[in-house]
């Protein structure tokens, strides 16, 4: 297996045995104000939304986890089956290994569903220059959203994983010309991979002609946990020790979803276990949730089970706007949820 296969194998095996969630969950600070007098029924309530030009049957995306090694092709198998019949979005997972070493399948597997919205995959990393390795140009990007038959291409912006890796793309530096220079040319969004956005780079993001921002928030998945743990297993304690320092590192999921509002869509992530949470997300001024982790295992087994587990999902979800009294999503969106512990403090400096 090739050192980039071998990682992913990895990050699937560690996020689905090791405890690699933030202590702290920020999605309990955030409480929606119950209204006993609804005035629309249950049935009426209607989850759906446009985002990006694409329906949804409710706002939910499930984000960038895999591609690029054995188990891969399954993986987006089963979830891409299932957000198509769902109507939902779906991200693949980096493809760096399919642009460096050609789709093994797992990635253009999207393409046999008709899911509503797809998501391409890049690192930020990747379009510079690293430790002799050229950097993707915008026809390397094209390449990848062409693999997906993508609507969007998310630029994954993961250095907290980086610094924490012995073998990390640690240059940062001519990311921001890269991607001004590359989203002149493509749809793209930028995503975190669970550290979170502030608001002055949600501005910056917005500056170069980003579309969306996925805050991948705090409180959910730690890539310097994922790390920590993949370091442990190869013995290396010093990488693992750097892991464990930064394992609550980020900005909360809550707080990032009310710093990247700047003005283009926000995709609410980090820690999203369940509808009350996209619901939470949503009033805190996200156009749509993103769940990652959440469905892995699932996503392991079958469509059925990633169908019946984001089903409840959609219920919770349905269930929250009729205790609001919020007939549509956009009704949801003005609901001003209380904030308390962490959160609040966060927000409030
Ligand atoms: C096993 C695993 C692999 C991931 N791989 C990628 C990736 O290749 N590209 C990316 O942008 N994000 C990746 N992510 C990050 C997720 O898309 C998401 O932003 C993050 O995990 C926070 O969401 P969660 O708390 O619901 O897991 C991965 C997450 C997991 C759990």
């Amino acid at each position: 297996m090739r050192q980039i296969e071998r990682r992913k194998a990895d990050h699937i095996e560690v996020a689905l045995k090791e405890d690699i969630s933030t202590g702290y969950n920020y999605w309990d600070d955030v409480k929606l104000v119950h209204c006993s007098l609804p005035e629309v029924d249950l049935e009426e309530v209607d989850t759906s939304v446009t985002l990006f030009g694409r329906k949804l049957s409710f706002p939910l995306i499930v984000t960038a986890i895999t591609g690029g090694y054995p188990k891969a092709k399954r993986i987006n198998e089963n979830l891409a089956a299932a957000c198509a019949e769902l109507r939902i979005g779906m991200g693949v997972g980096s493809q760096r290994a399919g642009l460096e070493h050609g789709d093994d399948g797992s990635y253009k597997v999207l393409k046999d569903y008709d899911v509503p919205l797809r998501i391409g995959n890049v690192g930020a990393p990747q379009l510079i220059a690293q430790r002799g390795k050229a950097p993707f140009g915008v026809q390397d990007l094209r390449s990848a959203m062409e693999m997906t038959d993508a609507h969007l291409l998310a630029v994954h912006l993961n250095y907290l994983q980086e610094v924490v890796q012995p073998e990390g793309d640690t240059r940062a530096k001519g990311c921001v010309d890269a991607i001004r220079s590359a989203a002149k040319e493509l749809p793209l969004i930028a995503k975190e991979t669970g550290a979170g956005i502030s608001k002055d780079v949600a501005q910056r993001l917005k500056g170069i002609g980003v579309r969306g921002i996925d805050v991948a928030g705090a409180g959910g998945t730690s890539f310097s946990a994922v790390e920590k743990h993949r370091a442990l297993k190869a013995e290396d304690m010093r990488s693992a020790m750097l892991g464990d320092t930064y394992h609550e590192w980020g900005i909360p999921a809550p707080v990032s979803v009310v710093w990247a509002s700047v003005g283009i869509p926000v995709i609410a992530s980090g820690g999203v276990m369940d509808g009350l949470q996209v619901a939470k997300g949503i009033a805190l001024g996200a156009s749509c949730a993103g769940m990652a982790r959440a469905v892995l295992a699932e996503a392991l087994e079958s469509k059925q089970k990633v169908m019946e587990r984001l089903g409840l999902v959609q219920a919770e979800l349905k269930a929250a706007m009729f205790l609001t009294g919020s007939k549509d999503v956009e009704a949801l969106g003005k609901k001003r949820p209380i904030l308390t512990g962490e959160t609040r403090e966060w927000l409030s400096q």
